[in-house]
C-alpha cells in the first residue's frame, strides 16, 4: 500500500509543488488547507501534472476540535508536512497575536494528534530569518540563530523548539525541519505558481506583476548595502528544487535513516545573487522590459544571506539543479498563463 502524506497547506505555493512531486514518487496525499491564501483550483491543476487529484479538506488547523476529528477519520497516515501558516512578514508586526495563534496553535494541534493516533513524522516549513543577519557567510546548520525581527520569524524559531522538545520527550516522534531560503519560480507546465492575494511583498511575484503590466514599476530597496553592486544579496531557490527536498526528507524520516530525532537542514542553492543581478537577469532571458527605480532600504531587511549546503548535500543526497536563468524564466510563463498573456 502507497504510503499516505497529510500535507497542510497543500494548495498554497510551495505545498502544491510538494503534493506535485509526492503524487509522482507514489505517495498518496491528502490536503489539509483553510483557503484562506490560496484557491481550490489549484487541486485541478495538481491533478493535471499528475494524473492524480489529492484528497482534499478544509478547515484551519488551529481549531482543535476540527484537528481532532479530522485524525479521528484518518488512521492510516504515515507522515505530516506542514505548511499551513501565515506569512507576511510586514502584517505579522500589526497582528501579533493572529500570527502566533495561527501558526503555533496550529503546530501543537498536529503534534498533540500525532501522539495519540501514533503519527511518527513531521517536517515542517521553517526557515533562513531565523539566522538574522549572520556574522560569517555562507550560514552552516551550526550558525546560531539570532533573535527574530519580527513575529512570522519568531513563530518559525518558537516552532522549532516546540518540535524538538516534543520529539525529544516523546521515543516515536520524530522532526525534520528545513530552513528555506528564497523559494521562487514555478512549475515548468506553467500550472502551479506563487499567486499572492493583493500587492505582493516577495520579489519575484512582484518583478512578474510589473512585467505583466499590474504594477507600473519594481522599487528596489536600498543600494547601500556593503554587497558588490549595493543591493541586497539573497540564496534564491527554485520551488520544485525545494519540492524535492521535502520527498527527501519524508523519505529519510519513513525510512528511519535520521540521526536524532529533531533534525534541520539548509535548503537553499549556496549561491548569492543580489536584487539588481536578479532583476537583469529577469529582463534578459525574458525579453521584457521592467521599470525599476532605487527606493529607500526596506525597515527588517537584512544585508546578505546564503547557505552552506554542505550539510543538507551530504546528509539528504539533494541538491538544488535548476538555475537563476530556468527559474525566473519559469517564474514568467506561469505569470503569463494567469494574465493570458500569450
Ligand atoms: C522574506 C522574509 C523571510 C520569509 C520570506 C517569505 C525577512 C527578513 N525575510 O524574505 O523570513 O521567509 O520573505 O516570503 O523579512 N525587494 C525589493 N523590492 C520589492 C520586494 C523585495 O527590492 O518589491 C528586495 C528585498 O529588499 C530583499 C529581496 O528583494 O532584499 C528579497 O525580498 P523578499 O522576496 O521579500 O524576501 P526576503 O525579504 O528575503
Amino acid at each position: 500500500m502507497n504510503k499516505q502524506i497529510l500535507v497542510t497547506g497543500g494548495t498554497g505555493y510551495i505545498g502544491s509543488h510538494t503534493v506535485v512531486e509526492l503524487q509522482n514518487e507514489g505517495f498518496d496525499v491528502i490536503i489539509v488547507d483553510d483557503l484562506s491564501n490560496s484557491s481550490i483550483e489549484v487541486l485541478d491543476a495538481i491533478e493535471k501534472i499528475t494524473g492524480k487529484r489529492p484528497a482534499f479538506e478544509r478547515f484551519n488547523l488551529a481549531d482543535r476540535e476540527k484537528t481532532g476529528a479530522f485524525f479521528e477519520n484518518h488512521q492510516n497516515i504515515d507522515a505530516i508536512i506542514h505548511f499551513a501558516a501565515f506569512k507576511a512578514v510586514g502584517e505579522s508586526v500589526e497582528k501579533p497575536l493572529e500570527y502566533y495563534r495561527n501558526n503555533l496553535v496550529s503546530l501543537m494541534n498536529l503534534l498533540e494528534n500525532m501522539k495519540k493516533h501514533q503519527v511518527p513524522n513531521m517536517v515542517f516549513s521553517s526557515s533562513c530569518t531565523v539566522y538574522g543577519q549572520p556574522e560569517l557567510l555562507p550560514v552552516t546548520e551550526s550558525t546560531p540563530r539570532k533573535p527574530a525581527e519580527s513575529p512570522y520569524g519568531n513563530t518559525k524559531a518558537v516552532s522549532e523548539d516546540i518540535m524538538r522538545d516534543f520529539s525529544n520527550a516523546n521515543e516515536n516522534i520524530n522532526c525534520i525541519a528545513l530552513r528555506y531560503f528564497n523559494p521562487i519560480g514555478a512549475h515548468p507546465s506553467a500550472l502551479i505558481g506563487e499567486l499572492p492575494v493583493g500587492i505582493p511583498n516577495n520579489l519575484v511575484p512582484f518583478i512578474t506583476q510589473t512585467a505583466a503590466g499590474l504594477r507600473d514599476e519594481l522599487k528596489i530597496f536600498g543600494d547601500d548595502y556593503d554587497t558588490p553592486d549595493g543591493t541586497a544579496v539573497r540564496d534564491y531557490i527554485n520551488v520544485v528544487d525545494l519540492a524535492k527536498a521535502h520527498v527527501v526528507a519524508i523519505n529519510r524520516l519513513l525510512k528511519t535513516k535520521q540521526k536524532a530525532a529533531y533534525e534541520y537542514f539548509n535548503v537553499g542553492t549556496g549561491n548569492g545573487y543580489s536584487v539588481m543581478q536578479l532583476v537583469k537577469t529577469f529582463i534578459e532571458v525574458n525579453g521584457v522590459d521592467l521599470k525599476y527605480q532605487i527606493v529607500g532600504r526596506r525597515a527588517g531587511d537584512i544585508e546578505k544571506i546564503w547557505a552552506d549546503t554542505t550539510y543538507a548535500n551530504k546528509e539528504l543526497g539533494w541538491e538544488a539543479e535548476k538555475t537563476l536563468e530556468e527559474t525566473l524564466e519559469s517564474a514568467w510563463a506561469w505569470e503569463k498563463n494567469v494574465r493570458n498573456i500569450k
